[in-house]
């Protein structure tokens, strides 16, 4: 097995068709999309191959409104991150933030938190990108794509220039911007990745618990493809504990019509709206999602998620970014999971590429 020098996915020598010699060195790719970013520019690659990480719980967040400031707090309370930048063009907003976190360090097991500016995010283990406009009342994530690209082509390279291991988007819409952000930054794709449906997916499961009246801890279901409203429940694999949810309405005792079940997806679509046009913003949740993510990448620990990632040939979906399960580790995306699905959810997910697909292609990047 060799290693392909872009994303760092294993890849079988005497299987890929994608191979390069460079400097008298054979190098051998997972796909196409890496040779070519190879041929690009072997050099940034065989850098990030060797980087070193001198702080290896750095974590940079830029952008520190609602979201980016809730995820501070959390990830202070977390004690997982041994430095913590706040990065904001609203410096003052940024510095207050600071001191308030600060505060709060005779608390919390300690950590260097400090506002900075795009050089500190050198030797990041991770850039959270929350910068951006967010959704008033009654606008869709995709209604705010172009204000948000606009912005991007203006943070992103200056985020790249400074190396740093990994992004993670968030600001919406967010798997478009994941895919913008990946465009720009000419990171590899296992590099590159949003926050997707991991804040969907909890809201699923917090639902199914309540319905179900058991520890959100023990339902095991997924929300995939698009975070926003072409979002895909996965109902064919909800398991409760060890027992596949049609199976567990007897143990519970109470009826679960196909309404019954609509009404819940409904209402983890709909929780944004909800939300914000009761406080203006959605901030804990999302924030406690971006801590998870920030466990599984700095920890090292191969966790499952639904983060919006890069397709290849994903039941037929290649060229967007959108959530599936994935193993995430420092290297950020290791492998995708292939998840069963059923035909219809099969076709709710390429319904939901398309669309995707279609801000993609009229924003011409
Ligand atoms: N992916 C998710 O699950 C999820 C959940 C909630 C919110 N969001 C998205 O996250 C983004 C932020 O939401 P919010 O509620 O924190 O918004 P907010 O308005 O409170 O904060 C945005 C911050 O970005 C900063 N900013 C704007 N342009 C910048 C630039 N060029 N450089 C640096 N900083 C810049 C602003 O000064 C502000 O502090 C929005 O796009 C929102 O839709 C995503």
């Amino acid at each position: 097995m060799a290693e392909d020098p872009v994303c760092g996915m294993e890849v079988d020598e005497n299987q890929t068709k994608h191979s390069i010699q460079h400097r008298g060195k054979m190098y051998y790719f997972c796909a196409s999309r890496c040779k070519d970013s190879f041929e690009k520019n072997p050099e940034r690659y065989l850098k990030v191959l060797k980087m070193e990480h001198g702080d290896e719980r750095k974590v940079a967040i830029v952008g520190t409104g609602q979201v980016g400031s809730t995820f501070a707090f959390a990830l202070m309370i977390s004690g997982l991150a041994t430095s913590i930048v706040l990065i904001d063009q609203a410096r003052a907003l940024a510095e207050g933030h600071v001191m308030d976190l600060n505060h709060s360090l005779s608390f919390v097991q300690p950590s260097n938190i400090y506002v900075g500016d795009y050089p500190d995010c050198k030797d990041a283990s991770m850039v959270v990108v929350t910068a951006g406009a967010s959704q008033k009342p009654g606008e869709t994530r995709l209604d705010l794509v172009r204000r948000n690209t606009d912005i991007f082509k203006k943070v992103i390279p200056q985020i790249v220039e400074h190396n740093p291991r990994m992004l993670v988007i968030v600001s919406n819409p967010v798997d478009v911007l994941t895919y913008v952000a990946l465009k720009l930054s000419e990171y590899p794709m296992n590099r590159v990745i949003g926050s997707g449906t991991v804040l969907d997916t909890a809201r699923f499961r917090s639902l199914l618990s309540r319905h179900c009246q058991v520890d959100p801890r023990n339902v095991h279901a997924y929300i995939i493809g698009e975070h926003g409203d072409s979002e895909v429940p996965v109902w064919s694999q909800v398991n409760i504990g060890a027992v596949a949810f049609r199976e567990y309405c007897p143990v519970c005792q109470r009826d679960c019509p196909q309404d019954e079940r609509d009404e819940i997806f409904n209402q983890v679509k709909n929780a944004a709206y909800e939300i914000i046009k009761r406080k203006g913003a959605t901030n804990f949740a999302i924030g406690l999602s971006l801590v998870r993510i920030a466990e599984s990448i700095l920890r090292d620990e191969n966790s499952i998620l639904t983060v919006s990632t890069l397709l290849d040939s994903y039941y037929d979906i290649s060229d967007v970014c959108l959530s599936i399960p994935v193993i995430l580790n420092r290297d950020g995306v290791s492998k995708t999971l292939k998840i069963v699905l059923d035909k219809s959810e099969i076709a709710s997910l390429q319904a939901s590429a398309k669309v995707l697909k279609d801000v993609i292609k009229s924003l011409g990047v």
